[in-house]
């Protein structure tokens, strides 16, 4: 059964990853897909791999400017958009006493600035019924050195989470999260590590994985596909847990 017949969706970040492969989910369930990504490299070679239901918009998740241009490039294409999934993003890793200031604004301007416009400028197109998926991070639950800006940001997007389900009640738009665990994607390539930083990272982290394995990006594309569709049509508020067990259990 096509779960989003009729419907258009809006994903931040789509040309990779958990986006892209959330993109695939929507449109093999009936939806037209509408993706960002930072350059036209990136988005003209994820539209062409999604195919005919899918458009592309060159637009940075940290640039107001952009974000604010972003109803108007969507108006080319559809008045409407049915789901909205905030996504794009990545983290820079470094110890406390060496956060620079650039660093702390990149990902505070992408990630918290970035998702509450993105909101703001694309709720007028949402109609009732509408909902909006946040992503945040199994960061957020346990604490990890290194992290404090990227956890923090990602803070701040879960508050978003309960604060716009509130303000969206009045306008029959749902809004929740979900809280993804160690998902295999690109994102160490914007970290600032080298691959063998990257490799060695994953190395280690993997035998401590309550199922000793990463998480795949379609396991993301499936939750967002439930939290898009009817099925969760009284599931309002909340960060679903996508993390293999992570935050809330040891074994
Ligand atoms: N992977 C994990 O283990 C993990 C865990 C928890 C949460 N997350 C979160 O999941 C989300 C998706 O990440 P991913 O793991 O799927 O990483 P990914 O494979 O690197 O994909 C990230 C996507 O976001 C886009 N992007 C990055 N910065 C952007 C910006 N400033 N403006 C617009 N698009 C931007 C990238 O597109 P371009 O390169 O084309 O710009 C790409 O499509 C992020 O919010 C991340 O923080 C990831």
């Amino acid at each position: 059964m096509e779960k989003l017949k009729n419907k258009t969706a809006f994903i931040t970040g789509g040309t990779n990853g958990m986006g892209f492969a959330t993109a695939q989910e929507f449109i093999n369930n009936g939806a037209k897909v509408i993706i960002t990504g930072r350059s036209e490299r990136t988005v003209n070679k994820a539209v062409e791999e999604l195919g005919k239901n899918a458009v592309g918009i060159v637009s940075n998740a940290g640039e107001l400017s952009d974000i604010f241009e972003l109803q108007n490039l969507i108006k080319k294409h559809t008045n409407t958009i049915d789901v909205l999934f905030v996504n794009a993003g990545y983290g820079k890793f470094n110890s406390i006493e060496n956060v620079t200031i650039e660093e702390f604004n990149e990902v505070f301007d992408m990630l918290v600035k970035g998702t509450f416009f993105t909101v703001q400028q694309v709720l007028p197109l949402m109609p009732q019924g509408s909902s909006i998926i946040l992503n945040t991070t199994f960061l957020t639950d346990i604490g990890q050195p290194n992290m404090s800006i990227y956890t923090a940001a990602k803070a701040a997007v879960q508050s978003f989470i309960k604060t716009f389900a509130a303000e969206c009640t009045s306008k029959n738009i749902r809004v929740n999260g979900i809280s993804p665990g160690y998902i295999k994607t690109n994102i160490f390539n914007n970290t600032g590590m080298s691959t063998e930083q990257i490799e060695g990272t994953i190395d280690a982290v993997t035998p401590t994985l309550p199922f000793k394995r990463f998480g795949e990006p379609s396991e993301i594309a499936k939750t967002a596909l439930f939290l898009a569709s009817d099925d969760a049509s009284y599931i309002h508020g909340i960060e679903l847990r996508v993390d293999g067990g992570l935050s809330k259990t040891k074994s």
